[in-house]
């Protein structure tokens, strides 16, 4: 039987990490949906089109081929053939992904890739409306986050790891104004599923974050198994 982890939660919440190291170790298929929209995006920059053409998208998004495969260690996402894992990353998908991601179209469809690929499998799959959208009968349910000073520092750290250098208050307020954005979009806005399970990552290393993640997760296999069986005697 299928088993769905959904992992919501704001930028910079730990959500891609978590998830990662939550799927291998619990073998579960990892599909990033963030990913997903910056492949629309990139799609969108190669084919020059601009964002008010909804026919030309629509046709895009008919067209549109997104795999995800296993290339050693790393989950690669393939565009039409192509292996874009590098691309999808960089500034030109980065500076429009997000407006990408509230055209209505391009998330219905997104939505339905995401069922299409879930379907009868073990997933853990993580984004911005998981719990709320994509699987509202997901089997657990996580919202991830931390303040928005240690999510600013976390990503002053990837940056110096990377050799970017930044400010702490561009990065702190460039949050602020994502989050805003996020939570207050009238297209799928981030917020916590009512039965999504909140963990505040601000003082956890990403150990404990993935040690309490798993304990939720086993604990709510246990449950289903029980459902299944028909076993609620001791255990
Ligand atoms: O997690 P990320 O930075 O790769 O996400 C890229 C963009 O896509 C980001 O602007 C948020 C958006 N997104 C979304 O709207 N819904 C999702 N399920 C996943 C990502």
């Amino acid at each position: 039987m299928a088993f769905i982890v959904a992992i919501d939660g704001p930028a910079g919440s730990g959500k891609g990490t978590i998830t990662k190291t939550v799927g291998k170790k619990m073998n579960l298929i990892n599909i990033d949906t963030g990913a997903m929209y910056r492949c629309v995006t990139l799609q969108i920059i190669n084919e020059k089109i601009s964002l008010d053409e909804t026919e030309k998208i629509e046709k895009l998004l008919s067209e549109i081929n997104i795999e995800l495969k296993k290339i050693g260690d790393e989950d690669a996402f393939f565009l039409n053939g192509e292996n874009v894992t590098r691309k999808i990353r960089e500034q030109e998908v980065n500076s429009m992904v997000s407006q990408v991601s509230h055209i209505p179209c391009v998330r219905e469809r997104m939505v339905e890739l995401q069922r299409k690929i879930a379907k009868d499998k073990d997933i853990i799959m993580e984004g911005r409306d998981i719990g709320t959208n994509v699987f509202p009968n997901a089997d657990v349910k996580i919202y991830l986050d931390a303040s928005a000073e240690e999510r600013a520092k976390r990503r002053m750290k990837q940056n110096e790891e990377k050799g970017i250098v930044s400010s702490y208050d561009e990065i702190l307020a460039n949050i602020l104004f994502r989050d805003n954005n996020d939570k207050t979009s009238s297209v799928a806005p981030l917020k916590q599923a009512e039965d999504a399970i909140y963990v505040d990552t601000t003082s956890l290393t990403i150990e404990e974050v993935t040690e309490k993640i798993i304990e939720i997760i086993l604990g709510k296999k246990r449950e289903k198994a029980e459902k299944t069986t028909g076993n609620y005697g001791e255990r």
